[in-house]
């Protein structure tokens, strides 16, 4: 869009890595105006530390009357970091406006944004990694003194100008915390990292799903869901309507733990949650590597995959899991998924 913000576009990614039942990238289907996406603190599962926190702060903010401290979320896709900045902007009452890092080319596009913003909004900067330098300059200042310099005009006749912004909250989100440069880092008040969710979590969360979309849904099915969901609540949402589709049109309309069975083994997800990716990127491991360790670049020509894919997306999961560590020397298969691959074990670990 010409003017930088997108259109309840929020996860902004490409797809074309992921046609994956279990990817946690966001498809069109999960973007637009969402109804599963919760718009109040009370209604947002999990999460309970940063819940907890954000609420203080909302709190004082408002008994302050004044703008909220600037916020970064981190954590893996999916787990609800434009989610919850809605909800921020929802519980303090101001303007929501979305951009995302790759969506702002020129320090001007930037600059037009926040001249136009109103007092106290909530600007959210999604894969906020991908700013570039010169556009990432611009908010230092704005971030920190509410201002910006812009240069009008060029060579002898260029002059400086200064503007005052209105004091608004600017909340960055980013899946790698770690390529984010330390300078804007420091300038973010409030830094908080989302975790992976437990099943219980997310048989809650596709309960509450389930009800907005008017399908029933049994306690068991909406477990067996949430267990296969990678500890990712975009996920669970997916694979609950790909239920519903095979529960109303094989089943009988419901969502009992034998019909959620049926549908993800028809999706091909496991109950752990992996799919024939992840089986055959840790079996090419076992079988190639002796299990590992084996070079991140190593393993993503393996599977035909970008590096950067395996280690946000992938890895994560498997990790929680106990299925995969990350090692100095490399990537190791670890005994569990040894296990549930069904291959011997012969305890040719070396770190
Ligand atoms: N805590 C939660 N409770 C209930 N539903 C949630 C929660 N977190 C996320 N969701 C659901 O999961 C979906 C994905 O969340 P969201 O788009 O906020 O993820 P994200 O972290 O921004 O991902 P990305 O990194 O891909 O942008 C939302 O549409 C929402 O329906
Ligand atoms: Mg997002």
């Amino acid at each position: 869009m010409a003017d930088g913000f997108l259109d309840n576009n929020p996860g902004g990614m490409d797809l074309d890595f992921e046609n994956r039942m279990v990817t946690a990238s966001s498809l069109p289907e999960d973007e637009g105006d969402n109804p599963l996406r919760p718009r109040l603190l009370s209604e947002y599962i999990g999460q309970e530390k940063v819940k907890e926190n954000l609420s203080v702060f909302i709190d004082a903010a408002k008994l302050r009357r004044e703008s909220l401290d600037h916020v970064l979320l981190y954590g893996p896709p999916g787990l609800g970091k434009t989610t919850l900045a809605g909800i921020i902007a929802n519980e303090m009452g101001v303007n929501f406006r979305i951009t995302s890092g790759p969506a702002i080319e020129r320090p001007g596009d930037l600059a037009a944004m926040l001249t136009n913003l109103e007092s106290g909004d909530v600007l959210f900067i999604d894969e906020i990694h991908r700013l570039s330098r010169s556009v990432e300059e611009i908010l230092y200042p704005a971030m920190e003194d509410f201002a910006i310099d812009i240069i009008s005009g060029k060579g002898q006749g260029a002059v400086s100008i200064h503007l005052p912004l209105p004091k608004f909250t600017l909340i960055g989100a980013t899946t790698r915390a770690g390529q984010i440069s330390p300078p804007l880092r420091d300038r973010f008040g409030v830094v908080l990292r989302l975790e992976l969710y437990s099943p219980q979590e997310l048989a809650e969360i596709v309960t509450r799903s389930a009800r907005i979309l008017e399908i029933p849904c049994d306690s068991d099915g909406a477990y067996e869901i949430a267990s296969r969901s990678r500890g990712t609540p975009r996920i669970a949402n997916r694979l609950l309507k790909r239920v519903r589709d095979f529960a109303q049109v094989m089943g009988e309309g419901r969502i009992t733990l034998d019909a959620a069975r049926k549908a993800l083994k028809k999706l091909e997800v496991d109950e752990l949650g992996l799919d024939t990716i992840d089986r055959r990127m840790l079996k090419a491991m076992i079988t190639h590597y002796g299990g590992g360790p084996v070079g991140l670049d190593t393993v993503a020509a393996l599977i035909g995959e970008e590096a950067i894919t395996i280690e946000d997306v992938y890895e994560p999961y498997l990790m929680q899991i106990g299925f995969l560590s990350r090692t100095p020397r490399g990537r190791v298969v670890l005994p569990g998924a040894y296990q549930h691959l069904g291959i011997e074990y012969n305890g040719q670990l070396t770190f």
